[in-house]
């Protein structure tokens, strides 16, 4: 049975890209694979963007109600936050002496981000070395993540082939696996959807306010009574992400007869966000707030986490000579 490993950065709320990109298709794939799997929680990656204490926190407390509430089983997964399992910093330093500085410095996600964010701070540097860390200290062997985490995983397979070149077969190399038919979900701007970008939708917010985060969905100004491009459009895209193939084919007749307007796309949207998430959205209301319960399902998951970790990190102890 292949381990599978994912996580899921704690740098704000999770939104409908993580949910739909990552964290339905993660449960999916674990319940598949008879649940030989770890999820967790990169709140050390999150330091690399958020600098609030309190802020982290309440994040990283949500994204763990988003997990539990889109059903992950936590007795059959390994559930877990990064920060529990600190052991993966010392892995992670040792890997940053298996990595050549060029592969770092061309990274697409630290030029992108070297351009946008104005703290640029070595994390951000060293990012992927953490990441390959999270994943070879638990010898997993496949990891689902968006299509913008490809060439991350491709580092850590570089990482671990280089470690291993170098001190012989110690580390196993991971296979990305990428939903290509979900691909980007994009955000309200029709960028891809992402809490840095503030394009996105949190699908755990009450009624009113997802409503107004629907309604920032940017649509062009054709007018109501006219013929509309589905093709083109925002609230389209992601409407037909979630729908089944008859309501597809309603939006589309809806959208090409005209007398359609975005704001009535924009109501469906709503009501198909709510009716899809029905029950995911009465267990999150239930469990966000309660952070004695979401410590004790997290802690127990670190120490789960723990064995296999100390285990692996023995055996790259052994190989470097310590
Ligand atoms: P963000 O870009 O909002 O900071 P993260 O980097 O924390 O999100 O992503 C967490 C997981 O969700 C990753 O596996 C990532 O690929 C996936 N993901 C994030 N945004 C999207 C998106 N817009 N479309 C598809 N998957 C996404
Ligand atoms: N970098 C990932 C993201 O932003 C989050 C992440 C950190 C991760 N460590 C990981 C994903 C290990 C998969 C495996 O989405």
């Amino acid at each position: 049975m292949p381990r599978i490993l994912t996580g899921i950065q704690s740098s704000g709320k999770p939104h409908l890209g993580n949910l739909l990109g990552a964290i339905l298709p993660a449960i999916q794939l674990s319940k598949e694979s008879n649940n030989n799997s770890l999820f967790f929680i990169a709140d050390m990656h999150s330091l690399t963007t958020i600098k609030d204490a309190e802020t982290l926190k309440e994040n990283t407390y949500s994204v763990a109600a988003a997990w539990l509430a889109c059903g992950l089983d936590t007795d059959k997964c390994i559930f877990y936050r990064q920060s529990d399992v600190a052991i993966v910093t010392e892995l992670a330093w040792i890997l940053n002496c298996s990595t050549p500085y060029p592969m770092l410095a061309n990274a697409h996600s630290f030029k992108d981000k070297a351009s946008r964010l104005s703290d640029v701070n070595a994390g951000l540097f060293t990012y992927p070395v953490l990441m390959a860390a999270d994943i070879l200290l638990y010898d997993a062997e496949i990891v689902p993540v968006g299509k913008d985490q490809i060439q991350h995983l491709e580092m850590t397979r570089d990482i671990a082939i280089a470690f291993n070149n170098t001190y012989g077969e110690t580390l196993t190399l991971p296979k990305a696996q990428i939903n290509e038919e979900l691909m980007l979900i994009p955000g309200t701007d029709g960028q891809k959807m992402s809490k840095s970008r503030d394009n996105y939708i949190d699908i755990f917010l009450p009624e009113k306010l997802l409503k107004k985060a629907i309604a920032t969905i940017q649509t062009d100004s054709t007018p109501l009574e006219a013929p509309k491009n589905w093709a083109n459009c925002n609230v389209f895209k992601l409407y037909s992400l979630m729908c089944n193939q008859e309501q597809l084919n309603t939006m589309k007749t809806h959208y090409e007869q005209g007398n359609f307007g975005y704001g009535h796309a924009k109501q469906a949207l709503l009501e198909l966000i709510l009716e899809r998430f029905k029950s995911e959205r009465i267990h999150y209301e239930k469990i966000a707030q309660d952070y004695n319960y979401l410590d004790q399902q997290l802690l127990n998951g670190a120490n789960k986490a723990k064995e296999i970790a100390n285990k692996v990190l023995d055996r790259v102890r052994r190989k470097i000579g310590y």
